[in-house]
Order: C-alpha cells, then sequence, then structure tokens
C-alpha cells in the first residue's frame, strides 16, 4: 500500500507514521508537510534513508504540487492543519489558509486524479463546540468556538460534500484532546512537565476546570488506522477514550508524579470563547470498527512524563520565550 500522509512531522502524524512503518511492512509512505511551528524533522529523524519512507517538503493548499503526489497513491490521511487555539486567535488568517483551503486542494486533487483513493480528513471534537452534559455523537450540529476549530469544520463540511457530490472514499475522524510523546511544549501536557520540572510557574486559564477527555496518542493513530482500512465512505467517526480531567487534575497528577508543590500553579486571565467541556460518544467505532482504546489515562500520563524527562535533546531546541507566556493568544506571532 502506497499512503501520502500529509503533516507527518507533527505530533499525532509523526507517532501515526512511525506506527505504520513498525507495524506494516507492506506499507510505503510519502509526508508531506509544510514545516509550520508545530512541525519538527527530529520527530522521524530515525526514518531518513529508509527505502519504505519519503519526505518532501511541501504545502497542502498548493494545488499543482499535490495533484502530482496524489496520481499514484493508493491512499490519503491527512494531518495537516494549523492547531493552537491560542494561535488562532492571534493570527486566524493561516487557519483559513491550511485547515480549508489545504483541505479544498487535498479534494480537488482526487476528485481530478485519482478519485478511488481512499482518504481520511482528521479531525477534531473542538468542532462540536462545548457541551454541559452527555456527549457529543456525530450527528451533533457543529458549533465552533474558536478561529481553529471553525477552520476545522468548513475542512470537514468540504469533505462531506466531496463524498457526496463526486462520491470520493473520503472520511472523516473527529478525536479527543491527544497526549504522549513528540507533542510541541506550547500544549498543555507538556508545558506542564517541562515547566514544572524546572520549578517555573504553570499558567491555568480562568478556575482550571475547564474539562478535556484525553487520549493516549498511540490509541488515535491506531484509531486513523481501523478507519483508513475499514470505514465506510462518507461516515465521520468520533473517537474517545473516556478519560474526561479537568485541566487542574492534569496539572494536579503531573506535579504529584513530579514531586512537585501544587504552589507551582498560577491562575491566569482566561483564554476568549474558553469551551467548558468537550466530551464525545465514541460508540460508533467500537462497534462498527472494533476499536478500542489500549492505554489508561494513569499509565499514559507516566509514560509521556517519563519519555519527557529521557528526551531533554528533543525538547530543549524548541523552548522560547514565548512559550513560558502565561497568555500566549495575547501574543503577536
Ligand atoms: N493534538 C490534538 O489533541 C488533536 C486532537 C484531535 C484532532 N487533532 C487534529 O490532528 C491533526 C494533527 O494535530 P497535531 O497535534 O499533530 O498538530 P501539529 O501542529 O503538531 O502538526 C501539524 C503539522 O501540519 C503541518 N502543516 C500545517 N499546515 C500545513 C500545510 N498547509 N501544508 C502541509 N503541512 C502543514 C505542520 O508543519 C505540522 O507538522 C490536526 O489536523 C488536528 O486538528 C489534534
Amino acid at each position: 500500500m502506497k499512503l501520502l500522509v500529509t503533516g507527518g512531522l507533527g505530533f499525532i502524524g509523526s507517532n501515526f507514521i512511525r506506527l505504520m512503518l513498525h507495524e506494516r511492512d507492506d506499507c510505503r509512505i510519502v509526508n508531506v508537510d509544510a514545516l509550520r511551528y508545530g512541525s519538527n524533522p527530529d520527530n522521524l529523524s530515525s526514518f531518513i534513508g529508509n527505502s519504505r519512507y519519503a519526505f518532501m517538503n511541501g504545502d497542502i493548499a498548493d494545488a499543482k504540487f499535490m495533484a502530482g503526489l496524489i496520481k499514484d497513491v493508493d491512499a490519503v490521511v491527512s494531518f495537516a492543519a494549523e492547531t493552537h487555539v491560542d494561535r488562532s486567535i492571534a493570527n486566524p488568517e493561516s487557519f483559513l489558509h491550511s485547515n480549508v483551503g489545504g483541505v479544498f486542494s487535498l479534494l480537488e486533487a482526487l476528485r481530478h486524479h485519482n478519485s478511488s483513493a481512499r482518504f481520511v480528513q482528521v479531525s477534531t471534537d473542538e468542532v462540536y463546540g462545548d457541551i454541559m452534559d452527555g456527549s457529543f455523537t456525530e450527528k451533533s450540529t457543529l458549533q465552533p468556538s474558536s478561529p481553529y476549530s471553525a477552520s476545522k469544520a468548513a475542512g470537514d463540511v468540504f469533505v462531506q460534500a466531496y463524498a457526496r457530490t463526486y462520491g470520493l472514499h473520503a472520511m472523516i475522524t473527529r478525536c479527543t484532546n491527544n497526549y504522549g510523546p513528540y507533542q510541541f511544549p506550547e500544549k498543555l501536557i507538556p508545558k506542564t512537565i517541562l515547566r514544572a520540572r524546572s520549578g517555573l510557574k504553570i499558567p491555568i486559564y480562568g478556575t482550571g476546570q475547564n474539562v478535556r477527555d484525553w487520549i493516549y496518542v498511540i490509541d488515535h493513530c491506531r484509531a486513523v488506522e481501523q478507519v483508513l482500512m475499514k470505514g465506510r465512505k462518507g461516515e465521520i467517526y468520533n473517537i474517545s477514550a473516556s478519560e474526561e480531567k479537568s485541566n487542574l487534575q492534569v496539572v494536579g497528577t503531573i506535579l504529584q508524579m513530579l514531586g512537585k508543590s501544587e504552589d507551582q500553579i498560577e491562575f491566569v486571565e482566561d483564554r476568549p470563547g474558553h469551551d467548558a467541556r468537550y466530551s464525545l460518544d465514541s460508540t460508533k467505532i467500537r462497534n462498527e470498527l472494533g476499536w478500542r482504546p489500549q492505554e489508561n489515562f494513569a499509565d499514559g500520563i507516566r509514560r509521556t512524563v517519563n519519555w519527557y524527562l529521557q528526551n531533554v535533546e528533543w525538547w530543549k531546541p524548541l523552548m522560547d520565550d514565548r512559550l513560558l507566556s502565561p497568555a500566549p493568544w495575547k501574543l503577536n506571532w
């Protein structure tokens, strides 16, 4: 199987490529990434020279470039996106470029040059907005709150329209918050680990009661693999491990694991439009495709903390002053 993966130098895409190359001997991968801030070539440096892996520096919104690549692949899995909510509040335009224009150009390339290829658009629970009680199903209304989630929702509806109008074998996955190795240090969990370890204050928005449903990144990657292999045309699959925690609980767990005091927590001005709670019902992927998460939060977070402690040479070059800011959405990125 020849697979085109986009955004494969980022957090989830690089974990996905590593998993596929380790576990599927039949799989060859071309990875297209525009080397935006969230990317890191070190994530996959161990595969340089591997005959089953090739990297191409390119923008998914470049229609001509993508058309040339898409022609002779069996499937496309697209992780490429601008992903940080704070950055989308400070500077929304690049989100429109990658998350809407990029998806559109991939769909056009598929329509004109490889309409039988399978296509998985990797999306997010944030497109549904927040929910106080219960959980969103795949049929729930899209009510995005931030420029990031609005751009992802717009990309998703284009995918649905192309599956229906042009018959593309396109599918969408919507996953909850991921954590694990290789996550850029501006996101909550790695940021907390690295700041706690250095004795710095840990900024928490508002009162810290915002709830996220956490999943270990490899469980997400295995779910995407199942959708790629067995998912039905035009379908959406929610992915969640049902591990809901408030931000305060997550930070508290990490501080405890590192033997640090909760005095390191500093409550800071809330992010505008901050979603209160995310929760997904993932019955469909469990029943239809037989997927189940393998990792619980207690083990996964221990594994993740240990990975960051043992891989200083990976994250050290990525730290800069902006990552230490208590209110990143106020910065001019
Ligand atoms: N991180 C999460 O918790 C989470 C949860 C659910 C869904 N998702 C989705 O999963 C995908 C991957 O997320 P991530 O956390 O790995 O993000 P990331 O920011 O770590 O990686 C995104 C990658 O996409 C690349 N990219 C951005 N714009 C591009 C463009 N125009 N052309 C080519 N490459 C481009 C970047 O260079 C980067 O390597 C995203 O689509 C995101 O919406 C993430």
